[in-house]
Parts: C-alpha cells; sequence; structure tokens
C-alpha cells in the first residue's frame, strides 16, 4: 500500500470495546494483571508501554519502513537517548551545520561522559572518511539541514559505516523530510530520527520524537532501555495528537513543498536577496543529490538577505502573514533571524532568515514577503 494510505491505517483499528473509530485516549497508568499474574493485553505501566504510544509507534515504524520504532518527549529526547547509549571513548561523527540542538546535547548534556565528537561536512565523503576513527560508533547526518539546506548522500554515508565495520551505527535525522519525500532506511541508513513536533504531527501542538531502526542493533537496545528505564516518554494525548496529525500528512507534505518551490523562485529573482537555500533549486548545491534521494523538496528553506543583521532583523519585523516564531511544519508561515535564535558560536550568518512555508496560499505568503523586502 502507499504512503497515504498506510499514514491513515498504520497502527489504527476499531476500538473492540467501543466500536469507535477514533481511538480513545486511554489516560490510565495501570493495567490489570491476571489472577496468575500476566498481563493478558500486553500492558502493565504506562511509562514502559501505553496503547496510544504503542499504536503510534507501529504507525512511524511502516512509514519509514523500519523494524520497530520508540516514541520519546522531544526530537532532541532521541538524541539523548541515542548519545546516552555510548560508552566513554566512543566517538561520533556529526555534521558541522547540525541542528544546533544535537550540539547542545552532547557538548553540554553529555559533557562530563567522555564522549569525543568530531563535526564535520557531511556533503565531503572523503572528509567524512579522513575523521572516522577506530573508536567511531556514530555517525549522525541531518539531511536537508537546518538551516542552510544541505544535502547529504545517503548512501554514500551508508557505505562508508558499513565499511568502518558493524558496531558503526549511522542515524538520518529526517525531520525536514519526513517519510514522505525521503526514505533513509531504504539507503542503507540504520536509524531514522524525527522531531514529530514538526510535519509529521504538523499543526504545531505537541512535542516529540521518534526512532525508527531498520534491523536491531545495540544502540536501539540501549534506546529502548532509555525510553523503559529512562521514561522520557511522551502522554498519550501527546501521541494520540501526533497520530491524528499523521492522517494528512502526505498531503500537507507535498503542499508544503509546491508552496516552498514557488517562494524559492520568486525570492532568487529579488534584488534585496543575496541568496536563496532550497534544494530544489537547480543552483542549489546538492540539488541532483536531493533529486535523486528526496521525491519533493519539502517546506523549509532559507535566504540571505543584502546588507547586514540589522537590515535582516527589520525583514522579519515588518511581515505581517509570515509569523514571528521558531519551529517548523505546521499550517501557518514563521520566520525568524536564526543567528540571534542559535546564539553565540552559531555558523549561520546574520543575514539569514529561515521560513517554514506553510499551507497559505503561495501568493499571500510572496505578498507578504514583497513588502517585508521593499525598502
Ligand atoms: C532538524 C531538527 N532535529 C531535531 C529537532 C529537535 O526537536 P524537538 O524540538 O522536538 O526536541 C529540531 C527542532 O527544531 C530540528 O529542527
Amino acid at each position: 500500500m502507499r504512503i497515504e494510505t498506510r499514514a491513515i491505517h498504520a497502527g489504527r483499528r476499531i476500538d473492540p470495546g467501543t466500536g469507535a473509530v477514533t481511538p480513545p485516549i486511554h489516560l490510565s497508568t495501570t493495567f490489570e494483571r491476571s489472577p496468575t499474574g500476566e498481563y493478558p493485553l500486553g500492558y502493565s505501566y504506562s511509562r514502559e508501554d501505553n496503547p496510544n504510544r504503542h499504536a503510534l509507534q507501529v504507525c512511524l515504524a511502516d512509514l519509514e519502513g523500519g523494524k520497530e520504532a520508540l516514541c520519546f518527549a522531544s526530537g532532541l529526547a532521541v538524541a539523548t537517548a541515542v548519545v546516552q547509549g555510548l560508552e566513554p571513548g566512543d566517538h561520533i561523527l556529526a555534521p558541522d551545520d547540525v541542528y544546533w540542538g544535537l550540539r547542545n546535547v552532547i557538548g553540554v548534556v553529555f559533557a562530563k561522559a567522555g564522549i569525543q565528537t568530531s563535526y564535520v561536512d557531511m556533503t565531503r565523503p572523503d572528509l567524512v572518511k579522513a575523521a572516522l576513527r577506530p573508536e567511531t560508533r556514530l555517525i549522525w547526518v541531518e539531511t536537508p539541514s537546518n538551516p542552510l539546506m544541505k544535502i547529504t548522500d545517503l548512501e554514500t554515508i551508508a557505505e562508508i559505516a558499513r565499511a568502518a565495520g558493524p558496531n558503526v551505527m549511522t542515524v538520518c535525522d529526517g525531520t525536514f523530510a519526513t517519510p514522505v519525500l525521503q526514505r533513509p532506511l531504504e539507503c542503507g541508513i540504520d536509524m531514522v530520527a524525527h522531531s514529530t513536533t514538526k510535519y509529521i504531527s504538523g499543526h504545531s501542538d505537541v512535542v516529540g520524537g521518534v526512532l525508527i531502526t531498520r534491523h536491531d542493533n545495540y544502540l536501539f537496545e540501549r534506546a529502548r532501555k532509555a525510553q523503559h528505564y529512562g521514561g522520557g516518554v511522551p502522554s498519550p494525548f501527546d501521541c494520540w495528537l501526533t497520530h491524528r496529525g499523521i492522517d494528512t500528512l502526505a498531503y500537507r507534505v507535498r503542499a508544503h513543498s509546491e508552496n516552498a518551490m514557488r517562494v524559492a523562485c520568486w525570492l532568487c529573482a529579488h534584488p534585496q536577496v543575496e541568496r536563496v537555500h532550497y534544494p530544489g533549486l537547480p543552483g542549489h548545491a546538492g540539488h541532483e543529490i536531493a533529486a535523486r534521494q528526496m521525491s519533493a523538496f519539502g517546506g523549509m528553506l532559507s535566504f540571505e538577505v543584502r546588507g547586514d543583521r540589522v537590515r535582516a532583523m527589520s525583514v522579519v519585523a515588518r511581515c505581517e502573514l509570515f509569523i514571528r516564531a521558531t519551529s517548523l511544519g505546521g499550517a501557518h508561515s514563521l520566520i525568524e533571524h536564526r543567528a540571534s535564535v542559535e546564539g553565540r558560536g552559531t555558523k549561520t550568518p546574520d543575514t539569514l532568515l529561515r521560513c517554514s512555508i506553510g499551507l497559505e496560499h503561495a501568493d499571500d505568503l510572496i505578498a507578504d514577503l514583497e513588502q517585508a523586502l521593499s525598502l
């Protein structure tokens, strides 16, 4: 079955107790044992497993073509669970422009864990190979990347990891692409991480994350322990909301992509715009790879305004339809001055504005940017 159909049916069933078509939210924290001590329906305590979380995990594993999925309370809780699975002395390879939150997880949360990290340009396989060490256990990729929209060739990275040995695991953060546009596991990547806060839930009303694996492996098993015992789990209502959002995922993501392509093309021709970062543009450095490994180019783009930081900030301030807010993947378009969000040490250019292109009409979005960019 196609992804549109699976998004609506995977992990769903008619509620056997009531016949309800829309699943109930199971708030119960605890589940009855049989007189002989078993848990006949498979649930004992909601931190370990819960019907709403279970259904969402089944659905997400199915959409990504994976063996199994683990849902967490946020996208960064997923990254935390993966990094927690490493041992002192282990080495991580991560993109030099990785989502800044992952840098915080590695550099702040795990500062004392004795884990080594090299940040490399993942678009350069030669640099990735050169950065490998005998202690490398994790290659984390993010494509398209946030906020520079760099594209990493997933098949090449998977090949490099395979050649480096069976203990080197690859994880792709596919948040910007979703399983609708990109299939990392089919490219040989071991696991996929998503912030479900974004396109997957799709309405800017629930924070969550998921780790999906292609096969049994030690890092996934350790992440499972982090979920069961560590307990960074999403609530039943969070799971229910996320699962509901998935019903329309394929259609939303395609509409986001169409709008973003129109806005990107329009920005390219604007005299006040220095550069547009969107992988759908033929001039984008990663366009060829993106055209091969994605079925459309997604709803995220960034652009550099001619001038300086003050000018970039003033463009954001003048937006009327685009909402000045961080995050992405909801129905409404968002714009932000990314460098000031990321703070000290960021590599993001000071004139760069990141846009999450929403589901409004593209003409209205363009009109808003036109008046915001006018001098
Ligand atoms: C690419 C990417 N990965 C991970 C995250 C973290 O997700 P969360 O905010 O759900 O923890 C974000 C958040 O913006 C993101 O953009």
